[in-house]
């Protein structure tokens, strides 16, 4: 927990732990079984970002009363078929009566405790590949605000539906140093995680990370900026250098994701490898800085 991993291992044998984690959340898309998939898939996040297996799953549900069953429903099945896609089983789950819908998961995964990637193993020199693209957090905000239309946001959606599962595999079969996934605190805030709870600092290098150009456009009007945004760079601003990045850019350096990628720290050499590997599977993954060492009065430099 002092490392702000992304779920808790317990081992139970020399070659076997489990991985519990636990994500719920409001509706970030109107359409039912949209938000289903997604806040699944954002929960079997955690158990791919510690390099495990997920392999059951508990739904957690608040609902309103007064709302047709249906929507439930819809959710639900949502969250099924990501629960099926990741190979795991749906156990039961518990709902309560609220004011607002919520729903998520609680996951247990196994792991190989030798191949466990926590966010501590990052070391100077490491290349940081990063296995979405940035800016969900604007694009959702602006869907929820009518300033941006559902069709429009297609590429954010069917990336936050898209599980974490094939990055996991091909990152751990590699052999990466460190993994995150990048959830509500933004890139910025995950690799600052990263570079505290590994001891070295990081240098991220804005021109390679890829944004969703939807994101950008709409981050560039102030009144589609959330309030999250400023939220996080605020709270993470006293450990953070900058170059000349534009400023836009910088914004969503911050923005909160929902259903991020991951966030691999990897050995220089094998890192062109890796990055061939995970875009033979077909996702869409890029450089995005790197490990250097600590040196006080800065965690990350953004360039
Ligand atoms: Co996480
Ligand atoms: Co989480």
């Amino acid at each position: 927990m002092e490392n702000a991993d992304d779920a808790g291992v317990y081992r139970i044998s020399e070659d076997s732990a489990i991985v519990n984690t636990l994500d719920f959340f409001p509706p970030i898309v109107d359409d039912p079984y949209d938000f289903g998939q997604i806040a699944a898939a954002n929960a079997l996040s955690d158990v791919y970002a510690m390099g495990g297996t997920p392999r059951l799953a508990m739904n957690i549900v608040c609902f309103p009363k007064e709302l047709d069953v249906e929507i439930l429903n819809e959710i639900l099945k949502g969250g099924l078929d990501k629960i099926h896609e990741a190979g795991a089983l749906l156990l039961g789950g518990h709902s309560v009566e609220d004011s607002e819908i919520k729903y998520g998961l609680s996951v247990t995964g196994f792991v190989d405790p030798k191949k466990v990637k926590a966010n501590s193993g990052a070391k100077a020199g490491d290349v940081l590949i990063l296995t979405k693209p940035i800016g969900v957090g604007v694009i959702t905000s602006a869907v929820k605000a009518g300033k941006l239309g559902y069709a429009e946001a297609h590429s954010a959606l069917s990336s936050m539906k898209t599980l974490n599962k094939a990055s996991s595999r091909v990152m751990v079969e590699a052999g990466a140093s460190a993994c995150t996934d990048v959830t509500g605190f933004g890139l910025i805030g995950h690799a600052m995680e990263m570079a505290k709870a590994s001891g070295v600092n990081i240098v991220i290098d804005s021109s390679s990370v890829k944004v969703f150009p939807e994101a950008l456009a709409l981050v560039k009007k102030r009144s589609c900026r959330p309030r999250s945004i400023a939220g996080v760079r605020d709270f993470l601003s006293g450990d953070v250098i900058k170059g000349g990045i534009d400023e836009p850019l910088e914004m969503l350096m911050y923005d909160p994701q929902t259903s991020g990628g991951l966030l691999i720290s990897m050995a220089d050499e094998k890192a062109q490898a890796l990055l061939d590997r995970l875009r033979g599977e077909g996702i869409d993954a890029f450089t995005a800085g790197k490990v250097v060492n600590r040196e006080d009065g800065w965690r990350i430099r953004l360039e």
